[in-house]
């Protein structure tokens, strides 16, 4: 995993940080993220653009892991950033992440947020449906303020992947049907608008993907209709954004590709078809989130009690769980781990990882080939680094862990642990007399 390694004494460093130390420093749960291995999949994908001749912009799908720092490193690596809320655009400005290089998703933003977005004069916004695409032509025109947008389109495509984690099919929250005219129709009506500017297309079809066939499928279908539309329409796409979903490998049983290998064979392939279809190359955008900090990420926590059912199993639960990292439960996703500060000790017995809240569902991992497990040692659990902290939560009122970023031996904090008083911050009291 990255630059993860052992040391002499048999402790898991990342970033050159000494797991055991960062868990004395900053206390158990933590998020430890390989600041190196973020920069290398940036530059991975960046550089396979480059190497295929194709002007590009490689965005960060930042609902992935979202934060100030997490943004200022995306800027770094001279990134583009996707947002999907007025939150995560709202943490961009604090981050003085460059506008014009911010894209706005979602399948119901508000006028505030679209009016956030007019404000800050951000890059572009993905369109996703007639509603908001009537919203973006009234505040343009009131305002007299242009703006550029993609046309998020659903290509009719099933991806392989968890359902809840599908996006391409027809039948689909997101996006104007490529198949049934709906795609024209929202082309048509954007072009009547006189403030707003239509780049292209986005399409976006699921997640955790393995495999190029759908994401190429999507580009086939697309390309046609951008040339049925130059030929009818005299529409002209500048950019043509693929969206993410790149699949990593997060144990041993998953074989992705490389990060930037999806998007060598994909490339070629929309350079072949556009060519076929005597079609100028347009801009290729990308956003993956997964692909650029989910193996990047580590979980460390303390382990605790321990429960034998003789013959069945044993449990051995941390000090974090469901509401630090809730894909275990929600897609009955796989983790691989080991014990950090002893990672070289034979393994023993294969035990299942616990988390701490009040729910049976609340397990990290099933049947995990450890060495016998006591209160107190460490638990590193790998690729936690997308969609960990994001879909983090306060469940059972437990405060989300700290993050820190491990770089060429320093630990930096970039997120503090949540206090208790963190917790009752937005609490009001009753207020109210007692009932007689
Ligand atoms: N672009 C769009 C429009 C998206 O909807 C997504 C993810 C991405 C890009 C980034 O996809 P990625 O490269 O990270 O696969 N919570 C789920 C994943 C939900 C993905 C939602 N959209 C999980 O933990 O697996």
């Amino acid at each position: 995993y990255g630059t993860a390694a052992v040391n002499d004494r048999g402790q898991l460093e990342i970033g050159g940080v000494n797991v055991v130390d960062a868990a004395a420093q900053f206390g158990t749960p933590l998020y430890l993220y390989d600041v190196a291995l973020i920069r290398e999949r940036a530059r991975g994908f960046k550089r396979t653009f480059d190497q295929l001749g194709v002007t590009a912009q490689v965005a960060y799908a930042s609902k992935a892991f979202a934060s100030i720092a997490m943004m200022q490193l995306a800027e770094q690596e001279e990134l583009s950033l996707d947002v999907v809320s007025g939150g995560e655009l709202y943490t961009a400005q604090k981050a003085g992440f460059p506008v014009e290089r911010i894209h706005f998703h979602g399948n119901n933003k508000s006028r505030e947020e679209l009016e956030m977005a007019f404000d800050a004069k951000i890059g572009c916004i993905v369109v996703d449906n007639f509603f908001e695409l009537d919203m973006i032509g009234d505040i343009s025109e009131a305002r007299k303020q242009e703006m550029s947008i993609l046309l998020r389109i659903t290509p009719g495509i099933e991806a392989h992947t968890h359902d809840y984690i599908l996006t391409g099919q027809e039948d689909s929250k997101f996006g104007f049907d490529l198949n049934n005219g709906q795609a024209e129709e929202a082309l048509k009506i954007a072009s009547e608008k006189p403030y707003v500017d239509v780049l292209g297309l986005h399409c976006h079809i699921g997640s955790q993907i393995f495999e190029t066939t759908g994401f190429v499928l999507a580009a086939e279908k697309i390309i046609g209709k951008l040339a049925d539309w130059r030929s009818r329409l005299s529409f002209e796409a500048k950019v043509l954004n693929l969206g993410g979903g790149f699949g990593i490998r997060y144990t041993a049983e998953d074989d992705p590709l490389e990060p930037a290998a999806y998007v060598e064979e994909i490339i070629r392939k929309v350079q072949a078809e556009t060519k076929k279809a005597g079609i100028s190359m347009p801009e290729i955008w990308i956003e993956p989130g997964r692909s650029l900090v989910g193996d990047a990420g580590v979980t460390i926590y303390e382990t605790g009690s321990v429960k034998d059912v003789p013959n069945v199993r044993k449990y051995v639960a941390v000090d974090g769980g469901m509401s630090d990292n809730i894909r275990p439960a929600l897609y009955e996703a796989k983790y691989e781990a080991v014990l950090a500060n002893r990672v070289n000790d034979p393994v023993e017995e294969t035990v299942s990882i616990a988390g701490k809240c009040c729910e049976s569902g609340d397990m990290l991992i099933w049947d995990v080939p450890l060495p016998k497990a006591e209160a107190g040692d460490l638990l590193a659990m790998f690729c936690t680094g997308a969609y960990g902290y994001s879909m983090a939560n306060n469940y059972n009122r437990i405060p989300r862990p700290p993050v820190v970023f491990a770089e060429k031996g320093e630990a930096k904090l970039v997120i503090r642990r949540e206090t208790y008083d963190d917790l009752v911050k937005l609490d009001l009291p009753l207020g109210l007399p007692q009932p007689n």
